[in-house]
């Protein structure tokens, strides 16, 4: 569902305004530090209730301010639907139709957003977390108690791992029940992770080989952090069983979905080590095209991209490939750069031009 209108307040650096956003493309283009990232922000926090930064909420107050406010619309002129939300010194606090949001998940499954920003290559390169979070997340635009699955997973998780650690009196009984719950609540998780990686595998390789233009396979698996030693696959239970004495010594869960990971291959090497800084960027939208093309199979839905300075690093080839497959997938694209030549392709397109300059934006056509 594409956001017509957003409304910004109090939001870093931009002016408080009201802009309007075309439902297929629009380009953001300012000098560096005008709040082309900041604009996306805004909407993803709006659609998202957090930020696509690394950061605490509190940042996006403008410095010597006590509150900020991002509003977004969207739906069709008989439906229109505000959603809205606040940061202050409290938290944050959300409003959908005018209503106070008491449950994140109904809230943000209300209109989708996907971002990709310069900080996403740490998809193919940084830790797993932040692999396995990029998995959730699609997994939670899909279906909203994903969240609520998770969080439940990591609390008995946090408390198993602080009974290996402290050890008090007759833990080991209270460790049995942990263990039960544990991978009664692991087994849908890691199903779920499984499944829908099966489910976008064959999407990433189409996507990598249109934004590559070569024939080289993008593979992606499911690596499950529920291994026994040496790989073999197990269950979850006879697995923590097995480890057990290992885990008191360590004092933490060393098997389970916490471990959970990606691999990915181009022409069948290891990204993460072997592939250049274009090929692994190619990489990481590969796998944010699939999520969208599966969103759109699974429940009908296109996602607003908002897209961050993709362009650089992308040669002139790759970036026109992009482009094109953008265009046809029809979703709503907010995407930004310092040089409109970048997206001259979709501003051929009529795509909404949108010039930033000190936190202010115009509409240029
Ligand atoms: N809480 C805040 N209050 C006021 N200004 C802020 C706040 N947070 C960030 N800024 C400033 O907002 C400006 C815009 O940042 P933003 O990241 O949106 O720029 P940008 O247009 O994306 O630039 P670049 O092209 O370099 O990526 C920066 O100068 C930044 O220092
Ligand atoms: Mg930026």
């Amino acid at each position: 569902m594409p956001v017509k209108s957003l409304k910004t307040e109090n939001f870093r650096n931009l002016a408080n305004q009201e802009i309007q956003l075309a439902p297929t493309a629009n380009v953001l283009v300012g000098r560096n530090g005008s709040g082309k990232t900041s604009t996306l922000e805004a909407i993803y926090l709006a659609t998202s209730l957090r930020s696509f930064r690394q950061v605490r909420l509190r940042d996006v107050i403008r410095q010597g301010c006590d509150w900020s406010q991002v509003e977004i619309t969207s739906g069709d002129v008989n439906t229109p639907l505000g959603q809205r939300v606040k940061i202050h010194g409290g938290g944050r606090t959300a409003w959908l139709g005018g209503r106070l949001v008491k449950k994140v998940s109904s809230y943000v499954v209300n209109c989708l957003s996907m971002a990709f920003t310069p900080d996403d290559l740490s998809m193919i390169k940084g830790s797993p977390e932040r692999r396995r979070n990029f998995l959730d997340r699609a997994l939670m635009l899909h279906r909203a108690d994903h969240l609520e699955r998770v969080r439940a997973f990591q609390r008995v998780l946090r408390s198993r791992n602080s009974l290996l650690k402290e050890k008090r009196p007759g833990y080991r009984e209270m460790l049995d029940s942990y263990t039960e719950q544990l991978c009664r609540l692991a087994e849908p998780l890691s199903q779920a992770r499984r499944q829908a990686v099966e489910q976008l595998a064959p999407l990433a390789r189409r996507a990598y080989e249109s934004i590559s233009g070569t024939s080289e396979e993008m593979t992606v698996t499911y690596v499950s952090g529920s291994r026994r030693q040496g790989g073999e696959k197990g269950d979850l239970y006879q697995v923590l069983q097995a480890v057990r004495t290992r885990d008191e010594r360590l004092g933490y869960t060393s098997r389970g979905p916490q471990f959970d990971d990606l691999q990915m291959d181009i022409a069948g090497r290891d990204a993460r080590k072997l592939a250049s800084q274009g090929e692994q960027r190619s990489c990481a939208l590969a796998l944010l095209m699939a999520v969208v093309e599966w969103l759109r199979d699974m429940d009908g839905r296109l996602p607003v991209l908002l897209l961050d300075d993709v362009s650089s690093e992308l040669d002139s080839g790759r970036r026109g490939r992009l482009f094109s497959r953008l265009l046809e997938m029809g979703n709503q694209v907010m995407l930004t750069t310092t040089d409109p030549q970048y997206a001259s392709q979709l501003l051929a397109a009529e795509a909404r031009l949108l010039e930033v300059d000190q936190g202010v934006i115009e509409a240029k056509r």
